[in-house]
């Protein structure tokens, strides 16, 4: 399966050498057909704080307030060796090891879309990371679902009536695809009937087959209250059991608290917190992280079994576009090597062939019935 999402970026880097740059491309349906994860949830609930940590690594703007204005869509492709980098979908021939510059990029790009206005852009950045620390994965960071339209939205701009169902509209778009891991994020220290997560993901994913509870803040909860019930699936039942975790606070991300530091701290905080000792070996986001590269295994697996079965329908198709593309070439009197227009298509061609292998068969991927 690796092999595919090391085929799906090839075809990326060709579509863009033969100067295909996305908008309006079949690439991005090919992207979001492999299996992701998604983190959605109220705003600054911690959504950012809990994809970092996933990675374990300090590379997302986070904050208090709409820090996150676009959809990021974040690819993990694990290196063998080497130093790791970043890479821009917008700035492909640009890389990064500096991750101070990668938030400051994410930052600007979103700038750039948004305006100064600070408003909501549902076009999404593409970052890949490539890292001998990584697994591969696809995840996506979204904007806050809010109940009230913030920001410099008001009325005068027309833009306050609509932005709160722009963002679940949005959301939602992301969430609803069948092969979506959805990471429902709802803070301990509020009522977790009013999680936004939890109302969103149960819409698109009533049986619970493919969503797990996450609990941040644990470690802000009022005194004297805990979260066991929760944890522990009383409150709310969950397919997946629930997940504690205990992210950077804004004052450990201000004094600049290393994500190593960190998570030793999540760690201790779990196993040396009587009310959830009990508790601790599935708490936390390095058990998180787990928990997401076995389900996202279970799920490759099975495509790459639907896809191996598809390979020779697909090379007679290949071979059917280059005699189609050569005939109507020497129909025009010219070589098709140095057509780039004739490759792009083939390599569209492809593309569509692969998404509708994707769309046909992950309907049929169920995590249910695994032991996660
Ligand atoms: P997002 O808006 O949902 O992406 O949330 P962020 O990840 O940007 O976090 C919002 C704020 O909450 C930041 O200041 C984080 O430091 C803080 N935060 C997130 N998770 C936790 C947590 O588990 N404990 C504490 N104390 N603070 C957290
Ligand atoms: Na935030
Ligand atoms: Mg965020």
């Amino acid at each position: 399966m690796e092999n595919l999402i090391a085929l799906v970026n090839r075809l990326q880097r060709a579509c863009t050498a033969l100067g295909d740059h996305g908008e309006e491309s079949s690439l991005p349906t090919l992207w979001d057909a492999l299996p992701s994860i998604a983190v959605v949830g109220g705003q600054s609930s911690g959504k950012s704080s809990v994809l970092e940590s996933i990675v374990g690594k300090d590379f997302l703007p986070r904050g208090s307030g709409i820090v996150t204005r676009r959809p990021l869509v974040l690819q993990l492709h694990r290196i063998d060796e080497g130093r790791e980098y970043a890479e821009f979908g917008h700035l492909p021939r640009k890389k990064y090891t500096d991750f101070a510059a990668v938030v400051k990029e994410i930052a600007d790009e979103t700038d750039r879309e948004t305006g100064r206005s600070k408003q909501i852009s549902a076009v999404p950045i593409y970052l890949s990371i490539y890292s001998p620390n990584v697994v591969n994965l696809t995840l996506i960071d979204l904007p806050g679902l809010t109940k009230v339209a913030v920001g410099e939205s008001s009325p005068s701009n027309g833009q306050s009536e609509s932005i709160v169902m722009d963002i679940e509209n949005m959301v939602r778009s992301y969430i609803e695809k069948p092969n979506c891991i959805i990471l429902a994020v709802s803070p301990a220290n509020q009522d977790l009937a009013t999680s936004d997560a939890i109302k969103i993901s149960r819409e698109v994913d009533p049986k619970g087959e493919r969503t797990f509870g996450v609990l941040t803040k644990i470690d802000l909860m009022d005194k004297g209250t805990d979260a066991v019930d929760i944890l522990e699936g009383r409150a709310y039942k969950l397919q997946f059991p629930w997940i504690g975790v205990v992210n950077r606070s804004q004052a450990d991300i201000n004094r600049k608290v290393d994500m190593i530091a960190a998570r030793r701290r999540e760690r201790d905080y779990f196993s040396e917190t009587p009310e959830y000792n009990h508790l601790a070996q599935r708490m936390g986001s390095e058990h998180l992280g787990k928990v997401l590269s076995r389900i996202k295994a279970y799920k490759t697996k099975h495509l790459e079994a639907v896809i191996k079965s598809r390979i020779p329908s697909l090379q007679s198709l290949i071979n059917k576009t280059i005699i189609d593309l050569e005939t109507e070439l020497s129909r025009l009197g010219r070589p098709i090597a140095t057509d780039a227009g004739g490759k792009l298509y083939m390599i569209m061609e492809i593309c569509r062939v692969f998404d509708g292998i994707f769309k046909e068969h992950l309907d049929g991927v169920r995590p249910g019935g695994d032991k996660i």
